[in-house]
């Protein structure tokens, strides 16, 4: 009990136990409820505070933009309180998944978090679980639409566009992004813009006879790397007969998410979406 205790108080953690009884107590005997409920405390105490707090930083760094702070729904992903998954998760069995392989067409990117950090992300979805079942176990938290998505104003959108999001540099409206708006509904297209999938990392070899080569990555070891020039022409050799630069078109991307206010990213998808 000493760990829920470093969590919770006394009191909460018997409300908790309450509520566990009333909530399964409809399906389940009493005393199959009070098992279940011990089960669920029983795997509580392999995530102690500690994690909850290292789960709780990845969460704002990862998952907060979309899923909402305290994961109870935010503008682009749904109440995760509310979720089947995280509620019959095991040790990161269903959350770890879902995680990894993300929905991509559903608008969840795959993330890349190690499995350590997954179980940390696991813990502090436990501990936000019995939190919000503690406080309002029957209030529904907001919903996520595609059309919330949408408050943005198009001309700011454009202006950040061409200003101050530099995005410009790399894009065009009438080329690679012409029609992005009728290739992906605003949820996937969101999550595009966060997470591109294209991976295709770039490198500059420059052989033993200096001649130089530019290409995307066929595939790269620690020993030889292989790649298709922009001609298409195939090339690979030992790293330690050539000097190599690698360059990731998406690192600009990846640096993003972090410098997006949410109303720069209301604006900038509203402008977006005009791109038909
Ligand atoms: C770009 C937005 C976005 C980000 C970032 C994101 N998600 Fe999601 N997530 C979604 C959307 C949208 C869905 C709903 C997909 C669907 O309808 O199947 C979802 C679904 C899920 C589900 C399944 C819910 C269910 O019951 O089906 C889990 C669990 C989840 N996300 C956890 C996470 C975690 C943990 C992170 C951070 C490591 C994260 N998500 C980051 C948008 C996002
Ligand atoms: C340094 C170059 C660079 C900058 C700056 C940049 N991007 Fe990208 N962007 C890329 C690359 C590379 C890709 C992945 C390749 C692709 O899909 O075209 C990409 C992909 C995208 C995609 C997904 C396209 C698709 O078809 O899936 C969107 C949307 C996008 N960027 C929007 C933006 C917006 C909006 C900004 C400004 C806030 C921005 N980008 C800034 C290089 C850049």
């Amino acid at each position: 009990m000493y760990l829920i205790e470093g969590i919770l108080n006394h009191k909460q953690a018997c409300a908790l136990l309450f509520v566990s009884v009333c909530l399964w107590g409809s399906v389940m005997s009493a005393r199959q409820a009070t098992a279940a409920a011990k089960t669920r405390h029983g795997s509580w105490q392999q995530h102690p505070a500690d994690a909850v707090e290292r789960g709780r930083s990845q969460f704002l760094k990862k998952c907060a933009f979309c899923h909402g702070r305290e994961a109870n729904g935010g503008s682009a992903g749904p109440n995760l309180m509310r979720s089947a998954v995280v509620r019959h998760d095991e040790n990161g069995n269903l959350i770890g998944s879902v995680i990894r392989d993300g929905r991509p067409d559903k608008g969840m990117p795959a993330i890349q978090l190690t499995s350590d950090q997954i179980m940390d992300v696991v813990a502090f979805l436990r501990y936000r679980l019995a939190e919000s079942d503690l406080r309002s176990p029957k209030e529904p938290g907001p919903e996520y639409s595609g059309a919330k998505l949408l408050i943005g104003k198009v001309e700011d959108g454009k202006a950040f566009f061409y200003g101050a999001g530099g995005c410009s540099a790399c894009h065009s409206p009438t080329s690679d992004l012409k029609g992005i708006a009728r290739r992906y509904p605003a949820v996937e297209l969101q999550a595009h813009l966060l997470y591109p999938q294209d991976q295709h990392l770039r490198a500059t070899v420059l052989d033993s006879s200096g001649k130089q080569y530019a290409g995307v990555i066929r595939f790269l070891t620690n020993y030889d790397i292989a790649i298709d020039d922009d001609a298409g022409w195939y090339h690979s050799w030992p790293l330690d007969a050539i000097k190599l630069e690698l360059k990731d078109p998406l690192a600009v991307h990846r640096q993003l998410l972090p410098k997006f206010t949410d109303s720069d990213m209301h604006n900038i998808l509203a402008y977006l979406e005009t791109l038909k």
